[in-house]
C-alpha cells in the first residue's frame, strides 16, 4: 500500500468538471505522486428529489436563487466522517470561497498547507443557506476565504487558486525549494523584480549587464532595488508593512526611486 497522502482534499460542486485542470501540471503531478489526495464531490448526488434540486428563492425577497441546506448538509456530514468533532484530532478544515470571506493570503495558503485535509464547498448563485456553516461549525473549523476584491459566479475558480496555493507548498511538490523563498508574498513582504534568461540581447533589449558580471553581492544588491522600485510603485501597501528596522540606506533609495519612476523597474 502507497503511503496516506500529506493533503487530502474533498471539493463539493454542483460542476465536478470545472476542477479537471488540478490534475495537470504541478498539482496534477503532485496528486500522480500521491502527495496530494483529490475527491471530486457532485452535490446533486447528495439531493433526495426526483429534480435533484439545490436551488430555491431566498426567504424576504431580493434577486437571485439561494442553496438550499439539505444537500450541503448530507454532503458535508458524509465527508467529514463518522464522529468526526467529537473523537480525538483537530475537526478538518471546510473552505468555503465567497467574495464575503477574510482575504486569502500566502500566509494562509502557508497554514492550510499544514493541515491533513480540506473540504471545499463551492457555493453557486447567491450563495448558500445561512444555517448550513452555523451547523457544519459542529465538525469542521470553517474558512470563508475570498481570493480577491471581484465578483465571480461561483468558488468553483476560487478553489482552483486555493487549491493551487497550497498543494504547491508542500514537500516534494516544486523542486526547488528556493523557488518558494525568493517568490513574491514569499516572506521578505516585496514583489520580485523581472527576471532574465538567454539569449543576452532580444529584439535590441540587452539583459541588464550586473546580471552577467559574476559578482554576486552586487547582483543581490540589483535584484533587491528592483523589488524595492516594484513594490514602492506598484503596492505601496505592502511597503508601508515593511519593518523600517529592515532598510538599510539603499533600501530607502530604492524605495524613493520607486515611489516615483513608475512601474517598468528597469535598470
Ligand atoms: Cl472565493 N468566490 C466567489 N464566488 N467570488 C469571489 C471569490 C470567491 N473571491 C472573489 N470573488
Amino acid at each position: 500500500m502507497s503511503p496516506a497522502a500529506r493533503l487530502r482534499v474533498d471539493i463539493v460542486t454542483i460542476f465536478p468538471d470545472y476542477l479537471a485542470p488540478l490534475r495537470l501540471s504541478v498539482i496534477g503531478r503532485a496528486i500522480d505522486a500521491g502527495i496530494v489526495a483529490l475527491d471530486v464531490h457532485d452535490l446533486r448526488a447528495y439531493t433526495t428529489d426526483r429534480h435533484r434540486t439545490v436551488d430555491d428563492t431566498p426567504y424576504g425577497g431580493g434577486a437571485g436563487m439561494l442553496m438550499r441546506p439539505e444537500p450541503w448538509g448530507a454532503a458535508l456530514d458524509s465527508l467529514a466522517g463518522a464522529g468526526a468533532g467529537e473523537g480525538p484530532g483537530p475537526r478538518p478544515v471546510l473552505v468555503v470561497p465567497t467574495p464575503a470571506g477574510e482575504p486569502f493570503t500566502q500566509r494562509l495558503a502557508e497554514q492550510l498547507a499544514g493541515e491533513a485535509r480540506l473540504v471545499i464547498a463551492c457555493g453557486r448563485y447567491e450563495g448558500i443557506d445561512g444555517r448550513v456553516l452555523v451547523d457544519a461549525a459542529k465538525r469542521y473549523r470553517i474558512r470563508e476565504l475570498s481570493i480577491g476584491d471581484y465578483v465571480l459566479a461561483g468558488g468553483e475558480a476560487a478553489a482552483l487558486v486555493i487549491v493551487e496555493a497550497v498543494a504547491r507548498l508542500l514537500p516534494g511538490v516544486l523542486g526547488n525549494a528556493d523557488s518558494l523563498a525568493e517568490e513574491s508574498h514569499g516572506g521578505g513582504g516585496l514583489l520580485e523584480g523581472p527576471a532574465f534568461t538567454k539569449p543576452p540581447t532580444w529584439r535590441g533589449l540587452a539583459v541588464p549587464e550586473v546580471l552577467l558580471s559574476g559578482d554576486h553581492a552586487r547582483i543581490a544588491r540589483w535584484r533587491r532595488d528592483q523589488a524595492l522600485r516594484r513594490t514602492a510603485s506598484r503596492r505601496p501597501d505592502l511597503v508601508a508593512a515593511l519593518d523600517p528596522a529592515a532598510l538599510d540606506e539603499a533600501d530607502l533609495e530604492a524605495l524613493a526611486d520607486g515611489g516615483t519612476d513608475g512601474a517598468t523597474g528597469g535598470g
